[in-house]
């Protein structure tokens, strides 16, 4: 990982038009000049052209992610969307988010193909486990722990059973690892404090670009 820490990620999930999304950008692009980490904006693939275009032309200190890409590298694969149209645009991509493992029967075997997909872009795979023993594609540098209960529940893990995996996924391998699941303003430096979780997944929280730039503040502070 070359970026600088911490990585903080906002996932869009399928909401925002492009108008919010451009609204989300300017907020957040003048929103925190304190912070010395990484955003990562993931926005829908009908946004990643013109989010890339604003944040060139504009000069914004956010990078774009995918929240997903096909397993397929290219070709004739109706709706999909290949690793290297997205690597025009983007930095990194999400892979194996529980809500694509759960709604469209993402296995291993297909999350393997795409993380090797997204390397051999070139782009940076935001690799997500649900705890210390799910499988890790090689091509995986960056690890998203996500537990399953903690996703859009407002129930987040606890940051020192949070610390403990993100230090057993580091046991298995030389990874960046962040923390997602009901991150928010206010509990967000409780995870980044042990300096053992390198940043955090943001789904709901990262919505309101208010309450976004509030993380990002407080993740300065660490
Ligand atoms: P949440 O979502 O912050 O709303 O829990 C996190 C995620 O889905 O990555």
């Amino acid at each position: 990982m070359s970026d600088s820490l911490p990585l903080v990620i906002a996932n869009l999930k399928a909401n925002k038009t492009w108008e919010e999304v451009s609204l989300w950008l300017d907020q957040v692009g003048q929103g925190c000049p304190s912070f010395k980490g990484t955003i990562v904006l993931c926005p829908s693939y009908p946004f990643l052209t013109a989010a890339a275009q604003k944040i060139k032309s504009e000069s914004l200190k956010i990078k774009l992610g995918s929240q997903d890409l096909s397993k397929f590298e290219k070709g004739s694969y109706t709706g999909e969307v290949a690793s290297s149209q997205i690597a025009d645009l983007c930095q990194y991509s999400i892979i194996g988010h529980s809500e694509r493992r759960q709604n469209f029967a993402e296995d291993d075997h297909i999350l393997a193909k795409k993380a090797a997909n997204a390397k051999a872009a070139g782009l940076v795979p935001i690799f997500c486990v649900q705890n210390e023993n799910t499988p890790v594609p090689k091509e995986a540098e960056l690890i998203a722990y996500e537990p399953l209960f903690a996703i859009g529940t407002g129930n987040p893990d606890t940051p020192q059973n949070a610390a403990t995996v993100a230090k057993r996924l580091k046991d298995r391998g030389n990874y960046t690892v962040i923390y997602g699941g009901s991150v928010t303003p206010p509990n967000v430096k409780n995870f980044l404090k042990k300096g053992v979780i390198d940043g955090v997944l943001v789904g709901n929280a990262s919505l309101d670009a208010e309450s976004f730039i509030d993380i990002l503040e407080s993740a300065s502070g660490q």
